[in-house]
């Protein structure tokens, strides 16, 4: 049956969330304190690029079914479920999660929630923090609720399809009629055979940050096999190839290149890191401190091939293809290609960066590279090209049309999607990371 559900922080997961619960049926309300977001989704224009979650927008904002405020306090009070969507960023010293956003959406839900609501959080957070919202909740409002978790798997640039058809929906729950009406909710997603697994809420909270750290510890898994392979001669995508063929390793993760980054995968890595030292797994911390160390040499690794191709940096024009932490996306959070353009840049380079939808982002927080839209003008010229992010422009690049354009065909390929062969015998010196 159709549900009145509220939707609060609209990033990344609160609009993709709202807009598939609009298109399950449900009727929802988005909110978010940034104005100037909620403006935006108002005139059906997403704040970022998401493939797909356009016409979903489109379709409930036509039908009605979805619609935005700023403020906690226009949310109706008749709603049966308020999910928690809003941001868990790392404090600024690194130490630990900031879990601020929540707790001012939980003061804020006091005054609307109704007898018998549910709450669902959905954000990545440390242990224990579901308890200590309901207490918060529990001081503030004397009707009944109930607190669930339900964290989130989805990815950026799949978000649709992981949402509609997930690998497993993990619920969080010590109340079975709460359980049961978010199963409600999710029925139509459920009814294609998804795994839904019930567990209790601090073992919820734990699945999501364990998993990122695992999908972590993989890439710095390959990409520690890649500096082994470089040395002995051996080729890192054929091991890869090989060593995910075995069901138990599986093949997905195993690209080796520049690394991790993103708003997730760093992010929940330190944070289960502190939660390893703060319980004492002391071997296991030191493990987790090794797939964060890996993962930052990359970028040292990519400088010091470029090192090697063009000798000194200063004022080499050097192309970076992609700003965006990964394909399919215009995210450029803790980006490895933006790390490694600023690393190029303090090394003197003469830095331009290309990104298919990208680079609105990059010129609103950086101002030390030469951004350009156009890809023949950031390539022109240039002393150097790297492949950063794997677009799929990027795979599909001309070597023979390019090499006229530049002024020395050197290209390193730091996400291994480019063929060696195609490009050396266009002419090119062909560098890319995890061969020897
Ligand atoms: C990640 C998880 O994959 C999702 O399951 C999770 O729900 C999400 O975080 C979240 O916590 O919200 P996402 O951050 O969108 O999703 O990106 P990933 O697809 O995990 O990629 C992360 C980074 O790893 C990217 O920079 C990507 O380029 C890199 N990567 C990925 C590799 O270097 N090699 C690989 O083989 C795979």
């Amino acid at each position: 049956m159709p549900k009145i559900t509220s939707v609060i922080g609209l990033g990344y997961l609160g609009v993709t969330q709202a807009a598939v619960l609009a298109h399950l049926g449900h009727s929802v309300i988005g909110v978010d304190t940034d104005k100037n977001k909620v403006k935006l989704l108002k005139q059906g224009k997403l704040p970022f690029f998401e493939p797909g979650l356009q016409d979903l927008l489109n379709e409930g904002i036509q039908n009605g079914r979805l619609s935005f405020v700023d403020s906690i306090s226009a949310v109706p009070k008749d709603t049966d479920v308020h999910f928690l969507c809003v941001g868990t960023p790392t404090k600024p010293d690194g130490s630990d999660v900031d879990t601020g956003y929540l707790f001012k959406a939980i003061e804020a839900l006091a005054p609307v929630v109704s007898e018998n609501a549910i709450i669902v959080g959905r954000s990545t957070v440390p242990v224990g923090t579901a308890d200590q919202l309901e207490s918060r909740l529990g001081q503030l409002t004397s009707r009944n609720f109930h607190l669930i978790w339900n964290p989130e798997f989805l990815s950026e640039g799949t978000a649709l399809r992981d949402s509609l058809e997930p690998e497993r929906i993990v619920i969080g729950s010590d109340s079975p009629s709460a359980e049961a009406l978010l199963k409600d909710v999710y029925s139509a997603i459920i009814a294609k055979n998804v795994p839904v697994i019930t567990l209790d809420r601090r073992t919820s909270e734990l699945v999501k940050i364990a998993s990122n750290a695992f999908l972590a510890l993989k890439i710095s898994y390959i990409n520690g096999v890649a500096e082994i392979a470089e040395k002995t001669g051996a080729s890192t995508s054929k091991l890869a190839e090989a060593l995910g063929l075995d069901s138990r390793i599986g093949q997905k993760f195993l690209n080796n290149g520049l690394g991790f980054g993103g708003g997730c995968l760093p992010k929940d890595l330190s944070g289960f890191s502190a939660i390893a030292k703060e319980n004492g797994a002391h071997n296991f911390y030191n493990l987790l401190q090794a797939v964060e160390k890996i993962n930052l040499d990359r970028i040292g690794r990519v400088q010091e091939i470029a090192k090697n191709m063009l000798g000194d940096l200063t004022g080499k024009k050097i192309t970076v293809l992609g700003a965006a932490f990964k394909p399919n996306t215009d995210d450029i959070r803790l980006s490895p290609a933006i790390e490694l353009a600023r690393h190029l840049h303090q090394n003197g380079a003469d830095v331009w960066i290309h990104d298919p939808v990208a680079l609105p982002k990059v010129l609103d927080s950086i101002s030390d590279f030469t951004l350009n839209p156009e890809l023949e003008d950031a390539i022109s010229g240039s002393d150097l090209l790297v492949l950063a992010t794997e677009w799929a422009e990027y795979r599909q690049l001309n070597p023979t049309v390019l090499k006229p354009l530049v002024r020395k065909s050197l290209i390193i390929d730091a996400r291994n999607v480019l063929s060696r062969k195609l490009w050396q015998d266009a002419g090119w010196s062909f560098e890319k990371l995890g061969e020897g």
